[in-house]
């Protein structure tokens, strides 16, 4: 029934203004109004990553619920895990409107919302009050105007640190001038450096150590591959989130918005976020467990994150174009896709593909 209401609202939404009808979806959400999941969940596709148990693989991607409104919907509406933020320690605006943009021809989206966020303590309320079932991430990021962006990453972990089962670190959104450079190796040092030291001192009986992640840039140049792969693993980061959102416009059939600034993402950022999945894959030969995005909005897509080295998978443009029913829809593309491979678990499949992934320019 609400499911049939979803699909009935879902060519309605795409009329309206991006932002207008994210709002609505978040809305109806907080009212109950969404597709639950009935089924039970196929244990070959449950994951335990360190101390996460997953019931699947697949997640909602940051920015889809910045504020912590409504992670218990999203799971129960059949995702194995929930992402929240990028929040910022100060409330913000973000940039002027318009600032989301849909492509509809590719499959694709434009957006430089620039952190538009409620700040910590809103979303410390709000986490503090859910059932603490399932796992929900906190993706951290900082203040547009803040003095001192490795403190306001530092500040992320001091807030929420009770309340997050896994921490992103949020250094490749586009839409804060200069925090991609974050990502070198030596500001990556130092502020990994800062985040684990504060980890460290946040660790208690109350507080259990939290995993930490680093979200990458699908646009970081080949050679910057191994010297940030180094970081991340001398520093003992738990995960990596490959990728964001990509500045490249190449190879687009829509005419309108394309020129517009700001990150894209969909279906052509698919090739590309994969194949750095891939080659990070390859390089830390599968060391560190991998979330791969970008672009997922088929079973076989997402089958193709997992198979090119993903142990968890994120989403977010697939969802707008496709609706809720995509989430069932990959399941049982990756049930088949464990079957066929003779495995017992999608775990066994985990990179089964990262050599042909990585060897793509
Ligand atoms: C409207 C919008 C807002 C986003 N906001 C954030 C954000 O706040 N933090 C973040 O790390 N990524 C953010 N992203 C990036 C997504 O989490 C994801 O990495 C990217 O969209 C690629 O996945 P997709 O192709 O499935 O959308 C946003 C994406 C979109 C479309």
């Amino acid at each position: 029934m609400i499911s049939g209401l979803t699909d009935i609202a879902m060519p309605f939404l795409r009329t309206l203004d991006p932002e207008r009808a994210h709002e609505i979806t978040l809305r109806a959400m907080e009212a109950g109004l969404y597709p639950r999941q009935c089924t039970a969940e196929d244990p070959r596709l449950a994951q335990k990553i360190g101390v996460l148990e997953f019931p699947n693989p697949i997640g909602i991607a940051a920015g889809f619920d910045k504020d912590a409104r409504v992670p218990a919907a999203v799971l129960a509406s059949g995702f194995g895990f929930a992402e929240v933020g990028t929040l910022t320690p100060r409330p913000q605006n973000g940039n002027p409107s318009p600032r989301v943009f849909r492509l509809s021809l590719d499959g694709a989206m434009i957006n430089r919302l620039g952190f538009n966020n409620d700040g910590h303590e809103a979303a410390l309320t709000r986490l503090k009050r859910r059932e603490r079932s399932g796992v929900v991430g906190v993706n951290i990021g900082a203040n547009k105007d803040s003095p001192d962006r490795e403190a306001d990453y530092v500040a992320g972990l001091e807030a929420l640190s009770g309340v997050a089962d896994y921490f992103t670190v949020n250094i490749s959104s586009p839409n804060t001038p200069g925090l991609r450079d974050l990502q070198a190796p030596k500001e990556l040092d130092s502020l990994l450096s800062k985040l684990m030291a504060k980890r460290t001192e946040l660790t208690s009986n109350d507080v259990p150590k939290r995993p930490i992640a680093v979200k990458l840039s699908p646009d970081i140049a080949n050679d910057d591959i191994a010297p940030i792969c180094e970081q991340i693993l001398a520093h003992g980061v738990d995960g990596l989130i490959i990728s964001n959102t990509t500045l490249d416009r190449e190879g687009l059939k829509t005419r309108t918005h394309v020129n517009e600034a700001g990150g894209l993402s969909g279906a052509p950022l698919y090739e590309r976020s994969t194949a750095l999945l891939a080659k990070v894959y390859v390089h830390t030969k599968g060391q560190i467990p991998l979330i791969g995005v970008g672009g997922i909005h088929s079973g076989e897509t997402a089958l193709g994150k997992i198979e090119a080295g993903a142990s968890l998978i994120q989403l977010y443009t697939g969802l707008v174009y496709e609706g809720p029913g995509l989430i069932g829809r990959i399941k049982t593309a990756l049930v088949n896709g464990v079957e066929r491979a003779g495995a017992k678990s999608i775990t066994e499949i985990v990179g089964s593909k990262s050599e042909d992934w990585a060897a793509k320019t």
